[in-house]
């Protein structure tokens, strides 16, 4: 039996839902041609395991930052950078956000397994998560860094920011630091939000309602002791000022992203997922067109298509187990286990497609349940209202024939959409991922006959991911981050990468600015 690629998705239905290993098995049938330019006005490129930033013929880019680089006489460049946001402030000028994810340890702290952790590597780390701003012009073609700009600053493991919450969380109102900065989004006002992730690392976490604390990864609670409840929240930056504040009313968990869309009755919907195996989706309607510090929670069941709300108030399952809303909040995953919330595949990056409303999530993997190359969900709100609390959810594109583990998404002027992958470091170049080779960035028209197919476009340096993808406002670049190159070295003597300054130097995450025959609408 064979079928088209087209009815393949629909056959595979909500497989990748369901977490079981359809998906896998299936996506092995077909295997078309992989190097095709689908109706693009470029060609596409094969797999490839090179440790270069690899490109396809027409396409060319410049660095615009790298780890540890001066921004300014104060500051530097942070580490494995992620979400990035141009912000405009005219044609030929932006602020540019960039998340530094987690803190580079072999070249940053310099740290080797086995050797004690030191205050003075864990305050290396903390100065290089959290977030850089930075001033660009426009040189010809090419955005270049403004040094020493009034813009460029840094937000870190240090800052102190605000919590926007109903009361104190574990007795203060105020947090030490930002970090695990995995994506974000923008919020229709231009300030940026950035996403606390795997904020369990640093200071570790503390279970619910035992309160027994789980033992963080990095130790800085050795020389810090932060409480857990701090962190896992979205921060919103105001690009010109560098002021942030930590919205608890969006919730808690491994936060991947927060993407807004204004509502039809004019309140803002912010999307995001919990990347961790098993975990939920979340939908946030906001009481103000112009603020997220208020508004409600809610999680989705995908599979009866429904959000549920996490209002304590309204919510008598809720009311038995927290002590209130900020509790709920804190805890979103065990609020969202006992509604009957639906286990996804690690949601990760949630973009909007411009022309339909659509909500594309990528999920990128389950491995546990069999599901080693995950899928792309797209989910229809009712009417194309996104303060619905309905919703179709259906497949839009599955893992395992031309891509794995798609992680994050863009879509250009023309509305088409972009998207790179992340195979882990200890997974990529090995079965079932070897065909794959590195990581990659994708292409896949949106109109036409060809809609819906993929088209490498860019490969990874070795153990990199791509990551943090957004268009300038012109759409004549695309800004990308190269995050973890070389990361499975097991020493500076033995280094598996050496990008972006080749030779025998050290690997840079760096964020790079694309430029190429970008499609027409
Ligand atoms: Fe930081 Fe889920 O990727
Ligand atoms: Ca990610
Ligand atoms: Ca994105
Ligand atoms: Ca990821």
């Amino acid at each position: 039996m064979s079928y088209s690629r087209r009815d393949f998705v629909k056959f595979l239905g909500g497989s990748t839902l369901a977490l079981g290993p359809a998906a896998f098995v299936a996506c092995q049938k077909e295997d078309e041609n992989k190097v095709s330019n689908a109706g693009a006005p470029f060609k596409g490129i094969d797999y490839t395991d090179a440790d270069d930033f690899v490109l396809a013929p027409g396409f060319e880019y410049d660095l615009v930052l790298s780890f540890k680089d001066k921004i300014s006489d104060k500051d530097s460049f942070g580490a494995n950078n992620d979400y990035t946001r141009p912000i405009a402030l005219n044609d030929k000028e932006l602020i540019l956000w960039v998340n530094h994810e987690y803190p580079d340890i072999l070249v940053g702290s310099r740290w080797t397994p086995g050797q004690e952790r030191t205050k003075e590597m864990i305050d290396h780390e903390r100065y290089s998560t959290g977030g850089s701003l930075v001033h660009l012009k426009k040189s010809g073609k090419k955005w270049q860094l403004v040094y020493n700009s009034q813009y460029n600053r840094r937000l870190n493991g240090n800052s102190k920011i605000p919590l926007v919450s109903d009361r104190p969380i574990e007795g203060s109102t105020v947090a030490e630091g930002t970090f695990a900065n995995c994506a974000g989004g923008v919020t229709p006002w231009q300030t940026v939000l950035t996403c606390e992730e795997n904020y369990h690392d640093y200071y570790g976490e503390r279970t619910f309602p035992e309160r027994k604390m789980i033992p963080s990864r990095l130790q800085w609670d050795k020389y810090y002791q932060n409480p857990p409840e701090h962190y896992g929240w979205v921060v919103e930056v105001n690009p010109k000022t560098g002021d942030a504040k930590k919205l608890t009313a969006l919730g808690r968990f491994s936060h991947e992203c927060a993407t807004c869309i204004p509502t039809n009755d004019g309140r803002v919907a912010v999307y995001s997922g919990d990347d961790k195996n098993d975990e939920f989706l979340y939908k946030f309607l906001s009481k103000k067109s112009d603020s997220l510090e208020e508004g409600e929670l809610f999680v989705a069941n995908v599979k009866e298509g429904k959000w549920m709300s996490l209002s304590w108030d309204k919510q008598p399952k809720l009311k038995e187990k927290f002590k209130d809303q900020t509790e709920v909040l804190i805890h979103c995953r065990e609020a969202g286990r006992l509604l009957g919330a639906t286990p996804l595949a690690r949601p990760e990056d949630i973009e909007i497609n411009p022309a339909t409303g659509d909500v594309f999530v990528c999920l990128t993997n389950n491995k546990p349940r069999g599901n080693f190359h995950g899928s792309i969900l797209k989910i229809s709100e009712s009417g194309r209202n996104h303060a619905s609390m309905i919703f179709k959810a259906e497949d839009f594109l599955v893992g395992g024939e031309d891509f794995s583990c798609p992680d994050n998404m863009a879509f250009d002027k023309a509305g088409n959409l972009w998207f790179a992958t992340d195979m882990s470091g200890n997974a990529m170049n090995k079965p079932p991922y070897s065909k794959f080779k590195n990581n990659g960035l994708y292409y896949v028209p949106m109109k036409g006959k060809a809609a819906g197919q993929v088209i490498q476009v860019a490969s990874a340096p070795k153990d990199a991911e791509l990551t943090g993808l957004s268009f300038s406002p012109d759409g004549e670049t695309l800004f990308v981050s190269v995050q973890h190159p070389g990361e499975k070295s097991k020493s500076l003597k033995e280094l598996t990468s050496h990008w972006p300054k080749g030779g025998s130097a050290e690997p840079l995450s760096s964020v790079v600015q694309i430029r190429g025959p970008w499609p027409k609408a």
